[in-house]
């Protein structure tokens, strides 16, 4: 059996103490949909505004915390799961936390939102279609997919699953950086502006 301790100092507390609603970002989307870019020009926004954020971005994690693991379908969803408490942490902590992972599948991002407190989870999806992502190709990895030098990839030889009720979408394969940011800041400075209480 466990025993948490009570806490002397909450949650709430610590969001007062930050002046800010702790709230989860998770941006979802192909591989070169726009994530991490669009991440960190969120949190640089945000940052100018005064908040307290932190970024987490899949080829970060998956140097540390997740470095065990690889793309099949199992290590994908245990990624997210180890994600998603790191998330928990964060936000008990009053900060908020902005997440750029492929995450795939609905299933994982359902259990995502589950976890955290009602109303603290938002999806983003960055609906760029795969032609769009392919014919970019910033890193090189579709061109290794199609070649058969990387396998499950996705989009190629793994699926993904577009949100079917996502917060917001974004149109990242047609519209800018500055375009897409722009509609992410509006939507996100509603959710970390303090509570009046
Ligand atoms: S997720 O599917 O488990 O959510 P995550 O976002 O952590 O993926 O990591 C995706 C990053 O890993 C991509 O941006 C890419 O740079 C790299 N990567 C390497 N192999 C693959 C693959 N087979 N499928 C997708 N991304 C891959």
């Amino acid at each position: 059996m466990l025993f948490p301790p009570a806490p002397l100092v909450t949650p709430t507390d610590r969001e007062r103490s930050l002046g800010q609603s702790a709230h989860v970002f998770w941006l979802t989307g192909l591989s070169g949909s726009g994530k991490s870019t669009l991440a960190q020009h969120l949190e640089q926004a945000l940052q100018q505004h005064g908040y307290k954020t932190m970024l987490l971005d899949g080829d970060l994690l998956r140097s540390g915390l997740n470095k065990d693991l690889g793309f099949s379908d199992h290590d994908r969803t245990e990624n997210i799961r180890r994600i998603a408490e790191v998330n928990r942490l964060f936000l008990e902590a009053g900060i908020i936390t902005i997440n750029a992972f492929i995450s795939p599948f609905r299933s994982d991002r359902a259990a995502v939102r589950d976890l955290l407190p009602a109303g603290c989870f938002s999806e983003i999806y960055l609906a760029a279609d795969l032609t769009a992502c392919e014919e970019r190709d910033v890193k090189g990895l579709y061109k290794k997919a199609r070649a058969g030098e990387i396998s499950s990839f996705t989009g190629v030889s793994s699926p993904y699953e577009a949100p079917l009720n996502p917060d917001l979408v974004l149109s990242t394969g047609a519209e800018t950086v500055e375009q897409s940011l722009a509609s992410l800041l509006e939507f996100a400075l509603l959710k970390v502006k303090p509570s009046a209480a």
